[in-house]
């Protein structure tokens, strides 16, 4: 059993919807992404569903995967996008993404960022300070457009995940803090070049249970009253992204069970007209990806076993920054063999290059692993470190694949570097 229903043993072969793994790694080389265009298509169908008959934007977290295969494929489907740079506007230009329906997070806006999102007409930008609403103000009056914005707001609640990506917090980095915001949306609805649209709030990610959410929709709910006695009437909520996937054994969230419990506040409070907004990331493309990877080396010491993999550290981080857990299972298992207990590691001259621990394989030189749930915050993350290429990425669709990204080259890498002339 794996923890995507779209990545299953077959006999003695662990396929990629039709596609047997093995035959990937033959064609394309290792290691590689592979993504199931069936499990993309399921995770945004539960939102949908979670939807039905309401008004919901769903602008899929675009941060946790960009390549342009994955955005035009949720494009045709519907969704929106959450952007936090001027590279991934471009992105989404680039596949004729519709930027009525983008929302521009980030705590660190610049001016030519913000010039770009007005150009293309943006939905809505959250902004996250005093300051960026100075900024945010001038920019829109030079470029003699009105900038669409919703205060992302701070709810201070603990979303109970790993504290580097718990963002709700006081002591983080993000929003503004909800006992100010009264006051900064007062500045806001009186800035020229600015129109005050929606509230917003992001409270963390990987996150399992409901209670944070609700926690932090409460908060708002109180504030979005108090807004509409001075006369600032939103038009909708922003709950950011955030819902959690399986990784091990983690009870994901589903989106209906946590929508479901949103109606219910909003049309208590008056508020069922409020459009909402979600920033959804893994939950819509964690668990539609793995990465592969084959055995160069078997290790076997005193103290541990080391199976030494093609995969590292730069292909996917999440191991090492934030000690995640990713299921680890052999492509063609060899069933008679007895199993040990390997750490998982790569080729990189760093310590903190591992990733997966104590686990029980039985594995020879040569076999194929895939690294489970790789498909969000995986290749994104990546980096050219020890000037290894980065992955190629493979979408399978039934029985059929397609290369989005071909594996850079060694050459790729330098090419634009030069030493100094003189
Ligand atoms: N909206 C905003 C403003 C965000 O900052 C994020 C993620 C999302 C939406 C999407 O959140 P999601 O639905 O994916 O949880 N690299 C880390 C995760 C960092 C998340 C950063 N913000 C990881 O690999 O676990």
């Amino acid at each position: 059993m794996t923890v995507a229903p779209q990545f299953a043993y077959r006999g003695n072969e662990l396929y990629a919807e039709d596609v047997p793994l093995s035959r990937l790694a033959q064609e394309f080389g290792t290691p590689l992404y592979v993504y199931s265009r069936r499990a993309l298509r399921e995770a945004w169908a539960a939102y949908r569903t979670a939807a039905e008959g309401r008004n919901v934007l769903v602008c899929y977290g675009m941060k946790a995967n960009s390549n342009l295969g994955v955005l035009n494929e949720f494009k045709n489907l519907g969704a929106g996008f959450d952007i936090v740079s001027g590279g991934e506007l471009a992105r989404v230009l680039a596949i004729g993404g519709d930027p009525g329906k983008i929302v521009f997070s980030g705590v660190g806006k610049q001016a030519a960022e913000m010039q770009a999102a007005l150009r293309a007409g943006v939905k809505c930008f959250n902004v996250e300070s005093e300051a960026e609403l100075q900024r945010l103000s001038q920019v829109a009056q030079a470029e003699g457009r009105v900038a669409a914005v919703s205060l992302r707001v701070n709810p201070d609640v603990d979303a109970q995940t790993h504290p580097y990506i718990s963002t709700g917090l006081k002591q983080n980095k993000f929003g503004i803090a909800i006992d100010i915001a009264p006051r900064v949306y007062r500045q806001a609805a009186a800035l020229p070049g600015i129109e005050v649209v929606g509230a917003d709030c992001h409270i963390g990610s990987q996150i399992t249970e409901t209670g944070p959410y609700l926690d932090a929709l409460d908060k708002l709910l109180v504030l979005i009253a108090s807004l509409a006695e001075q006369g600032i009437h939103i038009k909708h909520l922003d709950l950011g992204g955030g819902l959690g996937i399986r990784y091990k054994d983690e009870t994901p969230l589903p989106p209906k069970a946590l929508l479901d419990q949103v109606f219910d506040r909003l049309d208590a409070q008056g508020l069922g007209h409020l459009q909402l907004v979600l920033e959804p990331g893994r939950s819509m493309v964690g668990n539609a990806g793995v990465l592969l990877t084959r055995v160069e080396y078997l290790k076997h010491g005193e103290a541990r076993n080391f199976a030494i993999v093609d995969a590292a550290m730069n292909d996917l981080l999440r191991p090492t920054l934030y000690d995640a857990w990713h299921g680890v299972e052999p492509v063609q298992p060899r069933d008679g063999d007895p199993a040990q207990t390997y750490d998982i590691v790569g080729p990189i001259c760093e310590s903190g290059d591992w990733l997966a621990r104590d686990r029980r394989l039985a594995i020879r030189q040569g076999d194929l692993l895939a690294i489970m749930s790789a498909g969000a915050y995986g290749f994104v993350m990546s980096s050219q470190y020890n000037t290894r290429p980065r992955a190629a990425e493979i979408m399978v669709d039934g029985d059929r694949y397609h290369v989005l990204r071909p594996r850079e080259t060694v050459e790729s890498l330098y090419a634009g570097e030069s030493a100094l002339p003189w």
